[in-house]
């Protein structure tokens, strides 16, 4: 791997997105899908990885997800990213998904993900990433924490 980029903090990748449930997002009781869900969940935090790392990056791994109150048909969905840690070519994103109604304003999350992603270069070789630059006591937090998650799924990972 070559050398590695500037520090980034979290706050030049957070990524944002905002979708409306309609039908075809719904299953037969009008609730969001959940693999839907888990789409636009690995496309936020997948964008959110690409913006840190300044290239593409692959999902390696999605840590245990629970949907924890349903969204909608008519709900909006916001999706929001953000880099939790990085190592040397991975990196851990949180994405929380809340539901909306739009004609309450009634918000509530309905998960709290966290996935993997790996930056890879043009022949999908794994690439370093920037170190994340700590802005709080939170953000520092947030580097021990996944740091502990990343020791556990390494060593949960499947032989090749
Ligand atoms: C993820 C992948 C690129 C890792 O490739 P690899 O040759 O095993 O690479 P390495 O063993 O050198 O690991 C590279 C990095 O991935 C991390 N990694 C690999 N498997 C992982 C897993 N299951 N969970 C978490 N991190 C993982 C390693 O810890 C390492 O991180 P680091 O550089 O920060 O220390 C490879 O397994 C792959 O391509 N998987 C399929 C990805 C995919 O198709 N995703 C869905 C569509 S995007």
């Amino acid at each position: 791997m070559e050398d590695t980029a500037a520090p980034k903090p979290a706050s030049a990748s957070r990524t944002v997105m905002t979708f409306l449930v309609f039908p075809e997002h719904a299953n037969a009781l009008g609730k969001a899908f959940g693999g839907q869900i888990m789409a636009w969940t690995d496309m936020c935090g997948g964008i959110c990885s690409m913006r840190h790392s300044a290239g593409t990056t692959v999902t390696a791994a999605l840590d245990d997800l629970q949907f924890e109150r349903p969204i909608l048909i008519g709900d909006m969905v916001t999706l929001e990213g953000r880099v939790n840690a990085t190592f040397r070519s991975s990196m851990e994103v949180e994405v929380t998904v809340h539901g909306e109604n739009p004609a309450t304003g009634a918000r509530w999350r309905c998960v709290e993900a966290r996935l993997t992603f790996v930056a890879i270069d043009d022949k999908g070789r794994a690439r370093l990433v920037p170190p994340l630059l700590p802005e709080s006591d939170d953000d520092l937090a947030r580097i021990a924490g996944a740091t502990a998650r990343r020791d556990e799924r390494l060593a949960r990972r499947k032989p090749r």
